[in-house]
């Protein structure tokens, strides 16, 4: 193993990350299709390599996503791909790779990143937590059929229609202060809905996408803005009851759906745990919302060995739904926290918990439960994976 360098993955190497990937996911697929993909991360230099000499060893991408965070969109460098050649492994060549995925999305200027891990031990040692989850259930295509809705315009809809699913889904994660849904490169919607397996309507305030999933049909996306809505977006993947017997579909343990069927979702719904890690602290704090009403002031002592910049005393204070970080003075009173522990706190995971896991100490324990009720609102949830 000569010196390992970070490079830049360009059109010279794809044939050598194709092989890294088939070796470390078993996938096959349409190599030209996946190199079209591929290049659509390399234009701005967001797919990262790791070179001994010549050869590729290693590889990982960032989508360029957004993600609502207390109903505010903020940037979020999304990691995938991450691979490294079998005879690398187990010698620090994921870590390197990952620490320059990381100085990346600072660079870029990504406050937040999140992936979905296959293995945690790496991430972690990088400040990478747990965060959210993507839920899929399993309901009764009977159960959809009957929920009525029938009052309700439905329209099928298509690639023009990007721009209306985008602003659809906005008005509604605004509206719920959602927590952890990824907001698409337009590009990539425009893509989902001329794919002819996918079968899209639209509604005055919702959407939905589905498609066939062998003999039964899945759900890829449904918003819906109001209840009559939502019962029209549900019955009209029901009214394939005759055929499937059972519909798959992400959302959320809170949506609306949960309420109005008849039967519970099968009991058997599988959940795929996302992580999180706050890049550039004061922007993150700064990009999301807060709930309304609550007030909070609150010393905190950050420690990132990794994203230096971010370590320090520093004062959050959140009022009318926004938040400020400033540096401050050293506090005795200052909550300290890794980036594991900022990035599950910001996820609105509870002080106790943190308290519990070793990812947070000090503090004023009476300051919990505002910063509590600050971080809380809606589990934080994705619909996609990527
Ligand atoms: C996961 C993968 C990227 C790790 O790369 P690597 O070069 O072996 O990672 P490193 O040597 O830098 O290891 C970093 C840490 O992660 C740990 N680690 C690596 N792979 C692990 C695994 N499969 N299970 C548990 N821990 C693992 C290492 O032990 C090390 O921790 P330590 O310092 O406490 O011992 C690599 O094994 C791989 O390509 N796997 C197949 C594809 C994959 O799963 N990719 C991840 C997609 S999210």
């Amino acid at each position: 193993m000569t010196e390992l360098r970070v490079v830049e993955v360009t059109e010279e190497h794809l044939d050598s990350v194709w092989q890294v990937r088939t070796r470390s996911f078993g996938m096959g697929g349409d190599r030209d299709e996946w190199k079209k993909t591929a290049r659509s991360f390399m234009v701005d230099g967001r797919y990262l390599g790791v070179l001994d000499g010549d050869e590729l060893v290693a590889a990982a991408r960032i989508w360029p996503h957004e993600q609502w965070w207390g109903g505010r969109r903020v940037p979020m460098g999304g990691v995938a791909g991450v691979v490294v050649a079998p005879e690398y492994r187990g010698r620090g060549v994921g870590s390197l790779l990952m620490r320059a995925v990381l100085n990346l999305c600072a660079a870029k200027g990504y406050p937040l990143t999140a992936l979905y891990p296959a293995t945690t031990v790496l991430y972690r040692h990088l400040g990478y937590e747990f965060a959210g989850s993507r839920h899929l259930y399993t309901f009764e295509a009977a159960d959809l059929r009957t929920l009525g809705g029938s009052g309700t315009a439905v329209r099928k809809a298509g690639r023009d229609d990007a721009d209306l699913f985008l602003e659809l889904a906005a008005k509604a994660h605004e509206a719920r202060r959602s927590n952890g849904p990824l907001i698409w490169p337009r590009t990539e919607v425009e893509s989902w809905l001329e794919d002819e397996d996918n079968f899209a309507y639209v509604a005055d305030d919702g959407f939905v996408v589905y498609k066939w999933d062998d003999r039964n049909l899945a759900v890829e996306e449904l918003i819906a803005g109001s209840e009559e809505t939502a019962r029209a977006l549900w019955a009209t993947v029901g009214s394939g009851a005759s055929i499937a017997k059972t519909v798959e579909a992400c959302c959320a343990p809170f949506d609306p759906i949960h309420l109005m069927v008849e039967h519970e979702a099968r009991g058997q719904s599988w959940q795929n745990r996302w992580m999180l890690r706050l890049v550039d602290v004061p922007a993150a704090f700064a990009g999301r919302g807060f709930p309304d009403g609550v007030v909070l002031e609150a010393d905190l002592r950050i420690d990132d060995p990794e994203l230096p910049a971010n370590t320090g005393d520093w004062h959050l204070s959140v009022s009318n739904g926004s938040a400020t970080l400033t540096t401050a003075e050293p506090s005795a009173d200052a909550l300290r926290l890794g980036p594991r522990g900022l990035a599950a706190l910001y996820a609105g995971m509870p002080l106790a918990t943190l308290r519990g896991a070793g990812l947070a100490t000090g503090g004023a324990a009476t300051a919990d439960s505002a910063l509590n009720a600050v971080f809380g609102g809606p589990a934080a949830y994705m619909l996609d994976d990527f």
